[in-house]
């Protein structure tokens, strides 16, 4: 194996000492970027780009090589796991996923398959994983990543996005034995796509739980919270010599982090609505932070964005177990160049924290 040449990501989400903060951005393979887009027309389309594993590298580098990103993200989509359970995926130009045929009841989730083997039905993500290991040549370490039980469970109910997620929460409410064979079924599929991806080379992991936030405390215990812990208790905590760190994200879960850290996850993804030094007071050492500057702070100009990263700096301070993100994915219409900016910002403010 190639030895990494910048590990500083690695380094923080384990809370070790590190030059600087890295830096990476969820998203940051996308719309954005006009090579992104130069991409997906060259493959006709984004399912088509998930599905080769050589254009998946293509669009994984350019922000390695545009933003100087210090880690790299699997490129593909957290919805090909409901597809290879058998469900028919569809994106319409412009539009959110679709699935044409939504779980509505029981007899459906018995269906649903265990996927145990994760290079069968999702084979050509694991040819990514290791394709991108090969062209990233160790300039910095890939993440892996999945989502929720939780959130993959609200696109198969709901059959796309949502506004109010009547349908999964009614299941969720009315019919909560239905819901726990869905979400266990998820769940163990996810843990062993996940050991598929590090097997293949990811040296990092994220789950998504991006809809984890809709929920009640009690419920979100019951229907996210205990299903990621299902899935962390059985991943792979160590290969190539190296611990693979374990990130949990619960978009509008700051009430929780206390439970989330109790999972064993390594590092806890935070949205914007925390300040960070709260964060940090609250779990203490017990794991790092990855965050979390609001993703529309870069619709601002440079300044204003150099101004907020140094705030966010400030607040976490000194000492180590900083991973600097958005607080949630980058959105299309935001310019290159404040993404530079943002990247280009926290390498540079950074320093003075780490001496
Ligand atoms: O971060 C990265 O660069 C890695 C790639 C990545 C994508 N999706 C690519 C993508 C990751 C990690 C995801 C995760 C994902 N997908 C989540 C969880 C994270 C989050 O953002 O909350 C969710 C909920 C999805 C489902 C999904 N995929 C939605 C709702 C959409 C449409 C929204 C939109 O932005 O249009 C997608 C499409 C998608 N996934 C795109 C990309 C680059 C845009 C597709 C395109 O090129 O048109």
């Amino acid at each position: 194996m190639t030895e990494l040449k910048n590990d500083l990501f690695l380094r923080a989400c384990l809370r070790e000492d590190v030059e600087r903060t890295p830096v990476w951005m969820m998203r940051q393979a996308g719309r954005y970027l006009p090579e992104y887009r130069a991409t997906r027309e060259k493959a006709g389309g984004f399912l088509n780009l998930c599905r080769s594993p050589e254009l998946c590298s293509e669009v994984t580098l350019q922000p390695i090589d545009i933003l100087d990103a210090d880690a790299a993200i699997l490129f593909s989509d957290i919805l090909v796991v409901p597809e290879a359970m058998g469900m028919d995926l569809s994106f319409g130009a412009g539009e959110g996923p679709k699935f044409s045929d939504p779980v509505t009841c029981r007899a459906d989730v018995e269906k649903i398959p265990v996927l145990d083997d994760p290079s069968r039905e999702l084979g050509y993500v694991m040819d990514a994983v290791s394709t991108i290991r090969r062209d990233l040549n160790g300039r910095v370490p890939l993440i892996g990543f999945t989502g929720s039980p939780w959130t993959l469970a609200t696109y198969m109910v709901e059959g796309g996005g949502s506004k109010n997620f009547s349908k999964v929460k009614a299941m969720a409410f009315n019919e909560p034995e239905t819901m726990h064979m869905l979400l266990e079924k998820l769940a163990d599929s996810v843990a062993a796509y996940l050991n598929g991806q590090i097997a293949n080379g990811a040296q990092a992991v994220q789950i998504f739980d991006t809809w984890g936030g809709i929920l009640s405390t009690s419920a979100y215990n019951e229907f996210s919270l205990q299903y990621m812990q299902r899935i962390i208790d059985q991943l792979t905590r160590e290969h190539e010599g190296r611990k693979v760190p374990v990130i949990l994200y619960s978009k509008g879960g700051m009430g929780w982090l206390e439970t989330m850290a109790d999972t064993g996850c390594d590092v806890l993804g935070l949205d914007w609505s925390i300040d960070i030094d709260v964060a940090k007071a609250r779990v203490g050492d017990r794991v790092a932070l990855q965050g979390n500057m609001d993703p529309t702070m870069l619709y601002a100009n440079p300044k204003r964005i150099r101004a907020e990263v140094k705030d966010i700096l400030a607040r976490f301070g000194h000492g180590n177990g900083h991973v600097f993100n958005l607080g949630h994915g980058i959105t299309p219409d935001v310019p290159k160049d404040h993404a530079i900016e943002f990247f280009r910002a926290v390498r540079e403010e950074s320093v003075q924290y780490h001496q």
